[in-house]
Order: C-alpha cells, then sequence, then structure tokens
C-alpha cells in the first residue's frame, strides 16, 4: 500500500517515517494512505486490527498480541437510541491503546529502532511496556508521580519497562520524554506519533464491521485528543473507499476539571489555551494541554459532532451503570457513556467507545463501591446479612 506523511497545517508531504511533526512548520503530520488499496470485507468474520492491513502502513510481519476484535454490546438505556458499547478494556492489556501499539511497536522494529518511550497517565505505558517486551526492545515511561491507577503501573514494572515517576503532571511529562527522545535516539510512541494512531482507526472500521451499518453518532472519552482523530480518520477512510455513504458525528466527552478542547469547542475555537492544573477522577484523562487537540478539533467540526463534559460524579454514576450490565471499565471508560446520558438522545444509533477495563483502577472501584461486610464464620450471622 502506498502512504506518506501529510502536514494538517501546511500540507507538505514527506517520505520519511521517523518523523513526528511536519519539519517545515511545525504541524503534527498524519499517514494518507492510499484507500483504493483496501481489500478486506466488512462481512463481520474474523475481526481483530490486522483484518484491515492492506489499510495499516506497516511492511514488516506485525509485532502482534492479538489485538482488536473487542466485543460491541447491546445496551438498555432510557433514551430511544439504538446503543452499543465497544469494550476496548477487552484488548490484550486492557485498553484501546494495543491497537496503536501494535502499529507503532512494529514501526519500531521496521525502522531499526531498540530503544522506546511516552509520557502516559498509565494505559499507554502499560500497552508499551507490554509490546516491546514482546518486540525485544527496551521500553522508557515517563508518568505524573503519584497519578497513575494501581493496574496500570503494575503493568509496566511487570513487563519490564524502566519506571520514572516526575514529579509533575502529564503534560510536563509529555515535554521531558519529546526532548528526552530526541537527544537519545528513542522512538516516541506518544500519540503524537501518526503510526500509533493509524493502529486506533480500526476502532471504525470494527463498528462497521461489527454493526453492517455506520451508526449516526460515536461518543469518545477525550485526553491527549489522538483516540478520537484516529477514529474519525478510519470512518473517513471507509467512505472514501466506498464502503459507507456516512460518517458518525464525532462526540468528545472530556472531565469538566480537564477540559480543554470542550472549552475551545464552546467558543467555536480551533486552537486550545491548555488547563493549567488539570484534576479528575479519570486518571487517565487528567491532561491539560492534549498534543493532537487540532486534529481532534478538525474531526469533531468536520464530522458535525460536539464536545461535552461531565462531572466526576456523572462519570462514576455512568460506570456503575455500565458495571450494572455487566460490563466493567475504568472511570475515563465510563466518560463516553455519562456524555450519551447527559445528551438529549437526538440520534437513532450510538456507540460509546469504553476505552478501559475496570481492573485498571481498582483503588477507584473499591472506593466508589459497597464495602464488603466483616462477619464471623456463623451461618445465621451471615444469613442475617444477606
Ligand atoms: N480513556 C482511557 C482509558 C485512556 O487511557 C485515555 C488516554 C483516553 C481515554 C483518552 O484517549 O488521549 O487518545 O484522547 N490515555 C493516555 C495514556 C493519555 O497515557 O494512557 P486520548
Amino acid at each position: 500500500m502506498d502512504y506518506h506523511l501529510r502536514c494538517i497545517e501546511c500540507n507538505k508531504k514527506f517520505q520519511n517515517d521517523s518523523l513526528y511533526t511536519c519539519p517545515s512548520c511545525g504541524g503534527l503530520l498524519e499517514v494518507a494512505v492510499d484507500v483504493s488499496s483496501a481489500d478486506f470485507k466488512l462481512d463481520g468474520k474474523e475481526i481483530r486490527v490486522w483484518k484491515y492491513s492492506s489499510l495499516l502502513p506497516v511492511k514488516i510481519k506485525p509485532v502482534t498480541l492479538h489485538e482488536g476484535g473487542t466485543p460491541l454490546y447491546e445496551i438498555v438505556s432510557s433514551k430511544k437510541t439504538d446503543l452499543y458499547v465497544k469494550h476496548e478494556g477487552l484488548n490484550p492489556s486492557g485498553s484501546f491503546k494495543d491497537r496503536g501499539m501494535t502499529v507503532g511497536i512494529s514501526k519500531a522494529v521496521e525502522l531499526g529502532k531498540s530503544m522506546v518511550a511516552c509520557a502516559s497517565t498509565g494505559n499507554t505505558s502499560a500497552s508499551m511496556a507490554m509490546y516491546s517486551a514482546r518486540a525485544g526492545l527496551k521500553a522508557y515511561v515517563f508518568l505524573p508521580s503519584g497519578k497513575v491507577a494501581l493496574g496500570k503501573l503494575a503493568q509496566a514494572m511487570m513487563h519490564g519497562a524502566r519506571v520514572i515517576a516526575v514529579r509533575g503532571n502529564f503534560d510536563t511529562a509529555l515535554r521531558i520524554v519529546r526532548e528526552i527522545c530526541v537527544r537519545k535516539d528513542i522512538y516516541l510512541m506518544n500519540s503524537v506519533n501518526p503510526f500509533r494512531l493509524e493502529g486506533q482507526k480500526t476502532i471504525a472500521f470494527e463498528i462497521v464491521d461489527q454493526l453492517g451499518y455506520c451508526p449516526e453518532a460515536i461518543y469518545v472519552p477525550v485526553g491527549n485528543a489522538g483516540n478520537i482523530s484516529a477514529i474519525f480518520k478510519g470512518f473517513s477512510e471507509l467512505r472514501e473507499a466506498g464502503y459507507t455513504d456516512t460518517i458518525p458525528k464525532m462526540i468528545g466527552v472530556q472531565a469538566e476539571g480537564a477540559n480543554p478542547i470542550y472549552r475551545a469547542f464552546s467558543e467555536r475555537k480551533e486552537t486550545i489555551e491548555p488547563v493549567e492544573n488539570p484534576e479528575t477522577i479519570a486518571t487517565a484523562i487528567r491532561i491539560g494541554s492534549p498534543v493532537n487537540a487540532r486534529k481532534a478539533l478538525k474531526a469533531i467540526y468536520e464530522s458535525g459532532g460536539r464536545v461535552i463534559q461531565v462531572s466526576d460524579d456523572e462519570i462514576v454514576q455512568a460506570q456503575k451503570l455500565l458495571a450494572k450490565q455487566g460490563i466493567g471499565v475504568e472511570p475515563a471508560s465510563a466518560s463516553s457513556f455519562a456524555g450519551f446520558m447527559k445528551d438529549d438522545g437526538e440520534f437513532e444509533s450510538a456507540v460509546c467507545i469504553a476505552t478501559g477495563n475496570l481492573l485498571k483502577d481498582p483503588e477507584e472501584a473499591v472506593m466508589v463501591s459497597e464495602k464488603p461486610v466483616e462477619a464471623d464464620p456463623d451461618i445465621e450471622v451471615i444469613e442475617r446479612l444477606l
């Protein structure tokens, strides 16, 4: 498949896969793929990331842990919408990041890199640690100290990444890792890397593959703003290749305490003002200066979508409602459903992306759930407790 990198700002084209941003204007890059190469059928069969390899810009045998193919659950809601939740928490490392990582780490190997790094609120680092272990690459992880959920930290550590807890927030850690990657010739795996987003666009392919049609709206939690951009790109490619006639409205959902994209959208702006001290129970999206803001805002405007903000209380309530339907997700993941619940139900069909697994943040789950009751091993006493 033919592809090149293209700057989303100045439109310049590049054939150098090692770039992250435009050498002439500093804009974000995207991978422009030749959609006429698409040779998959959206027939609901054998769904997983590499089913769509004809639109994925990797030239080697990919590094894979069998990612994608996540379930699309129909769920009961009070609105008239046919509503589904795509449970990305059922990927190998427990989040949607694996889709990006299988492509990103394959690209690292293809480029002959031996070291990779990322800043992360937790899930990217967990996934990167796992895939670099699989590929035999050295992984360096930069985390905001004390602000990463336990499950994610455990994954990064167990899979052998070198973990550096930066005293600062995610935005600071990302600034540092970008500089370190340049100095040390380490391959950067954050979503400023355009190849990672290529993997994540398969969420769009899978939704149409599973549903058999293109839904009217997609609700996506927004942190660093890569995923919503990637999903929009996926739907755009499907339309360009003739698989669908329409593109869903991309509806971004942010936490009230970390809402720069919401603020920009409210004023119909195309750039953001960073939020200085972002704070939310949804630590995965505790981000004040999203790197992919420009791509995300384009996706939202071009698709006729919007941005909703939700409070921490609304996030926890949505998490509990999903849990009641057997869908276990971490707080950030529940924000998409929280956004749907706040919306006015104007759509006939919608999909909420649940981005990460409940087990990622066990401390939060314990904190917001009913506590276990301690009891002596006495049948009658225990019977009364039921
Ligand atoms: N949901 C979860 C569970 C996440 O981990 C993230 C991002 C998002 C949503 C937002 O996605 O950044 O593409 O807008 N987590 C990153 C990380 C920042 O480091 O794991 P986004």
